[in-house]
């Protein structure tokens, strides 16, 4: 099996007002190709923090990320935003989908910031995909909570990308949905054989994947192996 996503002893602290705050502590992680995990943890315990540096939106203060064998340090800030829009799809727990946009144009978007061709087709497709054919024109507050994240799910997968990194991506919706939008989340990943990280605290969720990780006082231990 191939790494896909390396993480080497991360450390990160927060200072704010003259206080530092040690959430990382160390942490070391493998994610192989197509696999499933899940991060579980207490609320505040840094699994948002985590799961940030990992999809490179954030930069540990020390520790190496290494994704496809490539050390993203050696990346500059431009370099890094296209790696990141070509590999990474991110769900996170509130959809964040742009709310004077139709669900259509939402899903559109990271396929307009590539300049890619086709993206109205693409976007399409990938709603009737996630089950949403028809309600292209809705907007995020005409969609129920469930269909706002089936929205997201579609918006982080159009690109294709090879890794999806999920925050809590049920943690906002009532027991059925969630049920839902987690069986689109596997679906979807076998289809389009995708690594997948998912952070929960829900341990049923946490169960449907392959791997579970819990991150504790800043470091992280794997309880299925
Ligand atoms: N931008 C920030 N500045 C300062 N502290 C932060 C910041 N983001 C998160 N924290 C703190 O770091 C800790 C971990 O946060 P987070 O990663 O969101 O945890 P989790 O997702 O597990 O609930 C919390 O104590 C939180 O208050
Ligand atoms: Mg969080």
């Amino acid at each position: 099996m191939n790494d896909k996503i390396v993480l080497e002893n991360i450390y990160k602290s927060y200072y704010l007002a003259g206080v530092t705050t040690e959430v990382l502590s160390g942490v070391n992680l493998k994610v192989e190709e197509n696999e499933t995990l899940a991060i579980v943890g207490p609320s505040g315990v840094g699994k948002t923090t985590l799961l940030h540096i990992m999809g490179t939106l954030m930069k540990p203060t020390s520790g190496k990320i290494y994704i496809d064998g490539l050390d993203i340090s050696t990346l500059g800030d431009d370099a890094l935003s296209s790696f990141r829009n070509k590999k990474i799809g991110f769900v996170f727990q509130f959809h964040h989908l742009l709310p004077e946009f139709t669900a259509l144009e939402n899903v559109m978007m990271p396929l307009l910031i590539r300049g890619n061709d086709g993206a109205e087709e693409k976007a399409a497709e990938m709603l009737k995909l996630v089950g949403l054919g028809g309600k292209e024109k809705h907007r995020p507050s005409q969609l129920s909570g469930g269909e706002r994240q089936r929205v997201a799910v579609a918006r982080a997968i159009v690109t294709r990308p090879s890794i999806l990194l999920a925050d809590e991506p049920t943690g906002n919706l009532d027991w059925k949905t969630s049920e839902g939008v987690l069986d689109l989340l596997f679906s979807l990943k076998e289809e389009f054989s995708i690594t997948m990280v998912i952070v929960t605290h829900n341990r049923h969720v946490a169960e449907k994947c392959g791997k579970i990780y819990l991150l504790e006082r800043g470091k992280i231990r794997c309880y299925t192996d």
